[in-house]
């Protein structure tokens, strides 16, 4: 067996160093990291082929004393913490005194800092070694530059990708960095190219904005909410844009940015029923929580989280971002809705929330139907969340006009708005659906005279597989010698409803449907018995009825989407249409 030996420092910095620097994303991440805690106000990030031959980070920070320059970059140097005990709550990005040796031990590294204008310091550090300490002149702050990664380490060289992949995660580290440190001024370059200056921002739209485009960010739906401890705030993509362009995912918890699938996939829930399944959307969430629920530290690169219990911390991000996906912001617009913009419900001022009051909640009660049927409403869904809301108005509905027998249009202060009849019906009766799947309580209409059903034996399976979830949604009905049933009784959703052809056809949708969770299976069901018991485009609708469907799609959760992602609602601001008349 071979002698024990020490290893030479320079070796111990070499390994460590592979846990902090592994490519030159590595290394932008630790530096502009460094010029945060600095108390930076600007940053400056340049590279050259994609940060291999050189990343210089320049900074107006604090600046470094020459002691402390020299300290730096010696293993466990740090400013940050004192003691263990500083780790808990730890506010600063760095705290190891790892990264500045590391960088040192497999590069060529120089460092340039001063605590003033004018006086300061240079050193150079080659393969880990302290080169030379010499005076420079600069202002006050710090550029680190760092050539030739890896120049001492073949091994790593080898692993590096070319320069467009070696820059792309640069640009990654450096988006999430710009999202999260809104207030400081980034400017980069790469190749000798200018590439983005990003001036202080206010809010996270501007940034998206000066980052990607003003229309990605005007699309955007802003997220707001606060449950128990958790408040969750960011902005996510409206559900007709999803797969429109590439999608993004930005997550920061208590002001630091961090990878969570779990609260990625709780914000993709809340878009159930407004996208295809499979599709993602571009979430962009910060969550604030108190400190003793979470621990961000215990990744060594800091980027992933552990929190004392997630399930409420993912509730709470699905209910923040279906509350959002549920205003009318989430609407489809063309021109951007004016400042002014009301609720889409609301022609006159009426707090939108109010609507969504079990009152006011009219999509669970019996649409074209007369309202002295206490069947429904009794055993309404919403109830529920009759403690969570006070009584609300009666719902103004303004003049309603059916144009091509497909849309229904009005007027509103800012802009013209269509409703898609089919669509709108569609999430009316999906969300009613859903309600009486969960609870089954879907109120039913018995028939005089039963209707037979002579189904195929895959039909016939699809019945027997749903017989229970069918009798939920209000179809009655036995089984009737061979292949056949009885339908005894039906929901009741218009006038022109068409049961036979309704259950026929979701029978068929059915057939070979192995849908694994109950849930997953009430959604699928419930989507598509809404789609063929919806009113069609085409059906001729009187005034009642259209005003029956405007104020039940007022009461739904999500009444901005249909069951596949399609609008329901399309608003044409006023701006826009003086635009095309070349009023404007
Ligand atoms: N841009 C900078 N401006 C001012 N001081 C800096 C800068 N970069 C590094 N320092 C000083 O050098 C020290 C060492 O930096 P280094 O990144 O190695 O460790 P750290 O940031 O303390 O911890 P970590 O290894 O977790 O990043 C820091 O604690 C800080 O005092
Ligand atoms: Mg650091």
């Amino acid at each position: 067996m071979p002698r024990i030996a020490v290893l030479p420092s320079t070796v111990a910095d070499q390994i460590a160093a592979g846990e902090v620097v592994e490519r030159p994303a590595s290394v932008v991440k630790e530096l502009v990291e460094n010029a945060l805690d600095a108390g930076a106000t600007s940053i400056d990030i340049a590279a050259l082929e994609g940060g291999r031959t050189l990343i210089r980070i320049s900074d107006d920070g604090s600046g470094m004393t020459r002691d402390d320059a020299v300290l730096a970059i010696e293993r466990h140097a740090t400013s940050k913490i004192r003691t263990a005990a500083d780790l808990v709550g730890v506010a600063s990005f760095g705290f190891r005194g790892e990264a500045l040796p590391a960088i040192g031990s497999v590069a060529r590294l120089e460092i340039e800092t001063s605590t003033e204008d004018g006086a300061g310091t240079r050193v150079r550090v080659e393969g880990g070694t302290l080169a030379t300490v010499a005076d420079a002149a600069r202002r006050r702050g710090t550029t680190v530059a760092v050539n030739d990664l890896f120049f001492n380490v073949p091994a790593r060289l080898k692993f590096l990708r070319g320069a467009r992949s070696e820059w792309r995660a640069i640009m990654d580290v450096l988006t999430t960095m710009a999202l999260t440190r809104r207030d400081v001024r980034f400017s980069v370059s790469h190749d000798g190219k200018a590439l983005l200056t990003l001036p202080p921002a206010a809010g996270l739209r501007d940034r998206v904005a000066a980052l990607w485009s003003v229309d990605l960010a005007d699309g955007l739906v802003t997220v707001d909410d606060v449950s128990g401890p958790v408040r969750v705030s960011g902005l996510v993509e409206r559900p007709a844009d999803v797969g429109t362009v590439a999608r993004r995912a930005f997550l920061t918890v208590n002001g630091r940015a961090v990878r969570d699938a779990g609260i990625v996939r709780a914000a993709e829930a809340a878009y159930r029923s407004t996208i295809p399944a499979g599709v993602r959307p571009t979430v962009l969430l910060e969550l604030q929580l108190p400190g003793g629920d979470v621990d961000v530290n215990v990744h060594p690169a800091k980027a992933e989280v552990r929190f004392r219990d997630r399930w409420p911390i993912e509730r709470a991000v699905e209910r923040a971002v279906r509350r959002a996906l549920g205003t009318e912001d989430a609407a489809v617009w063309f021109g951007a809705p004016g400042a002014s913009s009301q609720p889409v419900f609301m022609p006159s001022v009426v707090d939108v929330e109010l609507l969504r009051a079990p009152q006011a909640d009219p999509a669970h009660a019996p649409l074209f139907e007369e309202h002295d049927d206490d069947r429904s409403r009794s055993r309404d869904p919403a109830i529920s969340r009759s403690d969570e809301v006070p009584a609300a108005p009666e719902i103004p509905v303004p003049p309603l006009v059916q144009l091509r027998r497909t849309f229904i249009s009005y007027e509103r202060d800012d802009g013209l708005v269509l409703i898609d009849q089919h669509s709108a019906h569609e999430r009316i009766l999906y969300e009613r659906f859903m309600g009486a799947l969960e609870r089954g309580d879907a109120p039913s209409q018995h028939l005089l005279f039963p209707i037979t059903l002579h189904l195929s034996p895959a039909e016939a399976e699809a019945f027997d597989a749903n017989r229970d979830l069918f009798a939920r949604l209000g179809f009655e009905a036995e089984a009737f010698g061979g292949s056949s049933v009885l339908v005894h009784a039906t929901p009741n959703p218009h006038p022109r409803f068409d049961a036979e052809r309704c259950l026929r056809d979701t029978l068929q949708a059915l057939t070979g449907d192995r849908v694994a969770s109950a849930h997953a299976r009430h959604e699928r069901l419930a989507a598509t018995v809404a789609c063929k018991a919806a009113i069609k485009a085409g059906d001729v609708l009187v005034p009642s009825e259209m005003r029956a469907l405007f104020i039940a799609l007022a009461g739904t959760t999500l009444p901005a989407h249909d069951v596949h992602g399609r609008a329901t609602i399309v608003h044409v601001s006023w701006d826009e249409l003086e635009r095309r008349f070349g009023r404007r």
